[in-house]
């Protein structure tokens, strides 16, 4: 009895010093670690604010911001300066810059409106706010200041990257991002034989004038440059044909304009619409009967079209044995005069 008594309180009082002892260990080490996590952690937040302040400006000089704002200094919009000072850094603000942002608007500082930016991701318009807000209270450094006049990707650089940006930013909404283009939407405007068959100066007037009677707007706004930095994009990637097909816009091909509509109407109408108004009328290809297009266009243009097709999207090739519907020259001139006269028919139509 005594012994098993003493055994339990020798087997307690080596208990009590075993959990004792544990927790020692655990505190001391809770500690220490705590203590390096901390090192780690403070650590961590700093080269995260500073990925942040790179990513936020990055992106930014990708899109179109340096445009319209500096960062001191009033340009169209206020200065990122400014933004900074009037705006705490909280959740509702954040929310509600980044709705501003990708849906545009104006009346905070003025009447000029700020564009949207639908295409933003929202996290990397986050980042953007964020290099906004870290302003606050800094004094901007010369050079700061110089990059952000004169941001990387943008201005008097590298055309082919202004040429991107401008794409990206102001044509992407249909054209897609890259011009890649979109079924029932807009063209592809990178596509190997699309690029093939347009000048540049159709692709600069097409852009200048728009095509009257689709979503795609004129842009007289867009000065010489960037339109040629449009078209140093455009066919940055692009690899010219093996074989030389040539587009010579002073032939004219003459036809029957009543075969024409037959053939039109077989062959076409199923993605042009059924008087060529294209996307408007529910087509999955282009308003290749309207005069926006037709006024561009040469007959030798539409001709080469049809006759080789565009890798890649529906229009396929339709002329001769390998042509999708073995189509004769002949045909294709037809149809060219049936949509000449059909646009011209429209045209007096509308009273224009
Ligand atoms: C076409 C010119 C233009 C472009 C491009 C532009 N902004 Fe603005 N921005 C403005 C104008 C003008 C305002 C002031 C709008 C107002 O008064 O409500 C503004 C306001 C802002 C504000 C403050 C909004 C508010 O309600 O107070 C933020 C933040 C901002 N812009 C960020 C950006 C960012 C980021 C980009 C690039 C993704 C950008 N802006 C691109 C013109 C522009
Ligand atoms: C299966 C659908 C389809 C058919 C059928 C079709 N096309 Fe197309 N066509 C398209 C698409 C789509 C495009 C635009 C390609 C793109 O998205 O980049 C196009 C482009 C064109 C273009 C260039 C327009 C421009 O804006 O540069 C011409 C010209 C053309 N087609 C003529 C014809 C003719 C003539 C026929 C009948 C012989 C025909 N197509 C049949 C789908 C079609
Ligand atoms: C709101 C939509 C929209 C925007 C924004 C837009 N486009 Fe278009 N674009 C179109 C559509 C639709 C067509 C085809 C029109 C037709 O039916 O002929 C087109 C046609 C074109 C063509 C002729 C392609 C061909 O196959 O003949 C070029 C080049 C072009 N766009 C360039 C641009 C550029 C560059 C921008 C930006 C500065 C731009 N577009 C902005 C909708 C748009």
């Amino acid at each position: 009895m005594e012994n098993e008594k003493l055994g339990f309180l020798l087997s307690t009082f080596i208990a009590v010093t075993l959990t004792l002892f544990v927790c020692a260990i655990l505190f001391f080490s809770t500690t220490l670690f705590s203590v390096m996590g901390d090192k780690h952690k403070s650590h961590g937040e700093e080269t995260l604010v500073v990925e942040n302040v790179l990513n936020g400006q990055e992106l930014m000089t990708k899109s179109d911001c340096f445009i319209c704002h500096k960062t001191e200094g009033k340009l169209i919009g206020p200065s990122f300066v400014e933004i900074a000072e009037k705006y705490e850094d909280n959740s509702e603000n954040v929310s509600l810059l980044v709705r501003k942002i990708k849906l545009g608007g104006s009346g905070t500082w003025g009447d000029a409106p700020m564009t949207a930016h639908p295409q933003l991701e929202r996290d990397n318009v986050k980042a953007m706010l964020q290099w906004i807000f870290d302003l606050k209270g800094k004094t901007v450094t010369a050079s700061e200041h110089e990059l952000a006049l004169h941001p990387v990707g943008f201005g008097d650089v590298d055309p082919v990257k202004k040429g991107e940006q401008i794409l990206n930013t102001q044509c992407a909404p249909c054209h897609q991002t890259g011009g890649v283009g979109k079924i029932g939407v807009a063209p592809s405007i990178r596509n190997r034989d699309f690029l093939a068959l347009a000048s540049d100066d159709f692709i600069k007037e097409t852009i200048r004038r728009g095509r009257e009677g689709t979503s795609m707007v004129p842009r007289p706004d867009l000065s010489e440059e960037d339109l040629d930095a449009v078209v140093a994009y455009l066919r940055s990637s692009w690899i010219p044909l093996p074989l030389d097909i040539k587009v010579d816009p002073s032939v004219k091909y003459s036809g029957d304009p009543q075969q024409g509509h037959i053939t039109y109407q077989t062959y076409c109408a199923s993605c042009h619409g059924e008087n060529g108004d294209g996307y408007i009328s529910g087509g999955v290809g282009p308003g290749i009967g309207l005069k926006g297009f037709l006024n561009v266009a040469s007959d030798d243009y539409i001709f080469k079209t049809v006759e080789n097709g565009r890798v890649g999207t529906a229009m396929r090739a339709f002329v001769g044995s390998r042509g999708l519907a073995n189509l004769e020259k002949e045909d294709v001139y037809n149809i060219i005069s049936f949509l000449r006269e059909q646009a011209s028919k429209n045209e007096s139509k509308n009273g224009r």
